[in-house]
């Protein structure tokens, strides 16, 4: 998660204050779900449980297509992986494998479950430092491109190559610049081994190129890190490594929650006063990042990297091609949590806002276990007519715990909140959803639910039945 420092001119304001509003942007199809199939959702909710997740497959595919027509657009190859672990439904994977996209996996459990899902293995990428043996194993078997994140894990990679008389692919994790004290990676003099390496034994490791981690969503970052590994590659390949003619740019594109003018006025006028028990938070995820997703792709692409040339001429000119991982961009949209309201504690005559506990936890919407705040304001699927007036509050979980709260920022909602009502939050497909669910309080894990929109019709099925 990056830092976004709060704006220090900041506005107190009274305890009934829900401060400035934050609501989710949506997608076409997120609206139609909204306005064509409110029932649908309310009942979807009754039969399966609450938290339920809507997985929406065909805005990931479209999120998909868009980052491939940018790669197009400034005439490179650039092939896609998703990475896995941002969430974990099986129609994800399965949606790769339709639209003949890879998979990035850290794990032995994604990628049985990758390959399970008809990714062939040479199209899955393993990342991860230090990986396990079975891990090396099973990848090595399956041909997948292997990011190698350390000299020891690159000899025990060589090893069971022999072993096996399998060649090894792989790239090499170099440590950005800008992050030397990140403990992923290798240093340039690592890097300089690891070639050595790869060179004296071509018929056990097979060099395709190289990549780096970078945490943040700085695009400038990623464009100095991709030139630096763009002129290594080509050295590299100079020297006799002939497959070496991949760069890695990894993941890390921005989404855009919120509008950026709504983002920017919530940030000169947060306050703690905005807030369940004066609670405050150092930083937050960039939810109103201007450029995002395939357009913060195509930034890295057209930014120059010699002269006007950019990184994408650069690359084409020399015939070597980019692999992207993004996880949270390729779920922008593509997934919503539905909560059922299960009690209200009416406090606006002492307090100025209501508080509501919902039906699940905090533990189904990460933000908060990083000790931030997922921003973007829940929508209100009211049970039963009711006429407008505003209704200010914040929203807990029905867990024993002070700080199991789903939302500790007042939101004003435009009708009273009852119980038996929905609370949708909206875009929490990318990590938000599943990444620390647990079954405390002895709570089963909450269903996915597959959606798919065809004209006015709605169609669903439980994740992993398809
Ligand atoms: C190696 C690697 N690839 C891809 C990603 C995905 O990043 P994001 O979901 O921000 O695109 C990560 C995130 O930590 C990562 O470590």
């Amino acid at each position: 998660m990056s830092v976004m420092q709060l704006a220090n001119d900041a506005t107190p304001c009274d305890a009934a204050c829900p401060g400035t509003p934050l609501p989710s942007l949506r997608h076409p199809q997120v609206e139609a779900l909204l306005r064509q199939h409110p029932e649908a959702l309310h009942s979807l909710v009754d039969g399966l449980g609450s938290p339920l997740h809507l997985m929406l497959p065909q805005v990931f595919t479209g999120n998909v297509q868009r980052f491939q027509r940018t790669f197009e657009q400034h005439a490179v190859d650039g092939a896609l992986l998703y990475a896995k672990k941002a969430n974990k439904a099986d129609c994800l994977v399965r949606a790769c494998s339709q639209q003949g996209i890879g998979v990035d996996v850290a794990s032995l459990g994604e990628l049985e479950k990758t390959l399970g899902g008809g990714v062939p293995g040479p199209r899955i990428g393993i990342s991860g430092p230090e990986k396990s043996q079975r891990l090396l194993e099973l990848g090595l078997s399956h041909q997948c491109l292997l990011a190698i994140d350390s000299l020891n894990e690159l000899r025990r990679l060589q090893q069971l190559a022999h072993d096996r008389g399998q060649a090894a692919r792989l790239t090499l994790r170099q440590r950005p610049e800008s992050h030397a004290d990140s403990r992923f990676g290798l240093s340039p003099a690592e890097c300089a081994q690891a070639i050595a390496l790869c060179r004296e034994d071509p018929r056990g490791l097979r060099l395709e190129g190289f990549s780096f981690h970078l945490g943040g969503y700085s695009c400038e970052q990623r464009v100095e890190a991709a030139a630096q590994l763009l002129t290594l590659c080509i050295d590299t390949r100079a020297s006799g490594l002939d497959h070496c003619r991949r760069i890695n740019l990894g993941g890390g594109f921005a989404v855009q929650y919120v509008s950026p003018q709504a983002w920017e006025r919530f940030r000169q006028h947060n306050h703690p006063t905005h807030y369940h028990a004066g609670k405050s938070f150092s930083d937050f995820y960039p939810y109103g990042a201007p450029r995002a997703c395939a357009e913060a792709l195509a930034d890295i692409l057209a930014a120059p990297v010699e002269g006007t040339i950019s990184l994408a001429q650069q690359a084409a000119r020399h015939g070597i091609d980019f692999i992207i991982e993004p996880g949270r961009a390729l779920l922008d949209q593509a997934g919503i949590s539905a909560f059922r309201v299960q009690g209200v504690k009416d406090r606006r005559d002492s307090d100025g806002y209501a508080l509501v506990t919902v039906q699940g936890s905090s533990f189904s919407l990460s933000e908060q276990w990083f000790n931030s705040e997922y921003l973007p304001e829940p929508v209100l699927l009211p049970a039963s007519p009711r006429e407008p007036e505003p209704f200010i509050a914040c929203i807990g979980g029905s867990t024993c715990l002070e700080a199991d709260m789903l939302t500790w920022r007042k939101i004003r909602f435009a009708h009273p909140v009852r119980p038996g009502d929905l609370l949708l939050y909206l875009n929490t497909a990318g990590y938000q959803m599943d990444s620390n669910e647990s079954p405390f309080h002895e709570a089963r894990l909450p269903h996915k639910v597959v959606i798919e929109l065809d004209g006015g019709a709605l169609r669903w099925q439980l994740d992993g039945l398809a």
